[in-house]
């Protein structure tokens, strides 16, 4: 049959002749068969929680989904006066070479991998649509946002980099420190050299500390829990950064409660964690000092104490520094942010200390005023829950 006016294509659709009474009855029936079929495509369209977004053969975006709105945090009607290279990139003009001309051109479906606005990474795969006559004539992007992954990705090889070179750097270290340790013995306090060979040994055993953060974040340090004395770490941790304090003209007071009681934990681990602190503490002081002049004598106090409610015992590390912004206060504990120049900072202190601190069942807290100081609580639980294995983990050194 040709179709040759509207009233034969609603009989053609319909199925009844227009002459009949059951004509209207039948064409709303059909019309709401159709909004039925819209509103579960809307439906099925807003389901999908990666990005949808159609366009149209000039760049201009026809359509997106909730995820989409959502992601690019813009008014929906907004989205919809923008090109394509203006939502994903914030860009004034096409990019170049265009994933959208590609699709269009070859009419096949293409797929890009690229950091978009807000520094996010997404997989964007791009799919020709066709009009009845096979015509392509628009582009739907399906894009996926993949930034914790590659993040991860990242940081997993950065952590295998740096536990190789945390191994290869062991052995010349151990014999720098141990050697300087002997000649330091050998070698009366008032004979010039002295302070030479003290600094060699106190840079050896920094260099140290910062090979076992990077082994401690690649996984490759070994943790035993055992009973352990808090104040005795406090004391071994303070031999290994004191002289570094006392150097920067740094007064150290030291505070302990000595009826802190044994918990179950890794003295190695809590005392990487309190030096990292305190050597945090010193960076911090020097760093005020020199935007302030000498005007302040920095203070480092280092306190041990119970809870009141006796369940967790406590490192208090306190300075008189340059305290944090707010906004870095997310940032800080994660691992390589630094704000420290170049050959100052790891941007491992802190994250691999967090870490220790919660394999221990507990956390660190920060107390923070800018240009006034900080102080970090090292929080550990005295008695650890029935159902807390003991966390070994394997040295491969
Ligand atoms: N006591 C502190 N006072 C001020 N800022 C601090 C303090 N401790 C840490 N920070 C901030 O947190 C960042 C991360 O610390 P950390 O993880 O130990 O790395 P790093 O010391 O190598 O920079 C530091 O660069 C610094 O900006
Ligand atoms: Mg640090």
């Amino acid at each position: 049959m040709v179709i040759k006016s509207k009233r034969m294509l609603i009989e053609k659709l319909t199925g009844v002749h227009s002459s009949k009474k059951s004509y209207y009855v039948a064409l709303k029936k059909k019309i709401d068969e159709l909004l039925q079929i819209k509103r579960e495509w809307e439906v099925t369209f807003s389901a999908v929680t990666d990005l949808l977004v159609f366009i149209n053969s000039d760049y201009e975006i026809q359509r997106v989904n909730q995820a989409a709105v959502d992601f690019f945090t813009m008014p929906e009607k907004e989205i919809l006066s923008s090109k394509c290279y203006h939502l994903f990139y914030g860009r004034e003009t096409k990019c170049s070479p265009c994933i959208g001309d590609q699709v269009l051109r070859s009419q096949k479906t293409a797929y890009l991998q690229s950091r978009t606005r807000y520094n996010r990474v997404l997989d964007i795969f791009a799919y020709p649509a066709f009009t009845e006559q096979k015509e392509p004539y628009g582009v739907t992007y399906y894009a996926k946002d993949v930034t914790q992954l590659m993040d991860s990705i990242k940081l997993v090889s950065m952590g295998e980099m740096s536990a190789g070179v945390a191994h290869e750097l062991n052995s010349p270290l151990t014999a720098i420190v141990g050697n300087s340790q002997l000649l330091l013995r050998e070698t009366s306090t008032d004979n010039p050299q002295h302070q030479l060979i003290k600094d060699i040994h106190s840079s050896g055993i920094r260099c140290q500390r910062i090979i076992k953060n990077l082994l401690t974040f690649s996984r490759q340090d070994e943790f035993t829990f055992e009973e352990v004395d808090l104040n005795e770490i406090v004391d071994s941790a303070l031999s290994l950064a004191a002289y570094q304090i006392e150097k920067s003209n740094i007064d150290l007071i030291v505070k302990q409660n000595p009826h802190v009681p044994k918990l179950s934990g890794s003295a190695n681990g809590i005392e990487q964690i309190i030096v990292n602190l305190l050597l945090n503490a010193k960076d911090a002081v020097e760093d005020k000092t020199r935007a302030a002049g000498d005007s302040q004598k920095g203070v480092i106090t280092i306190e041990t104490r119970v809870h009141p409610e006796g369940e967790l015992a406590i490192v208090d590390i306190s300075d008189n520094g340059c305290g944090i912004k707010q906004e870095h206060v997310p940032q800080i504990f994660n691992p390589f942010y630094t704000t420290k120049q170049n050959g100052k900072g790891t941007g491992l202190g802190l994250s691999v200390s967090l870490g220790i601190a919660q394999a221990h069942g507990g956390f660190i807290d920060l107390d923070t005023n800018i240009g006034m100081g900080s102080t970090f609580s090292l929080i550990l639980p005295l008695h650890k829950k029935e159902t807390d294995t003991e966390p070994t983990v394997k040295e491969n050194n």
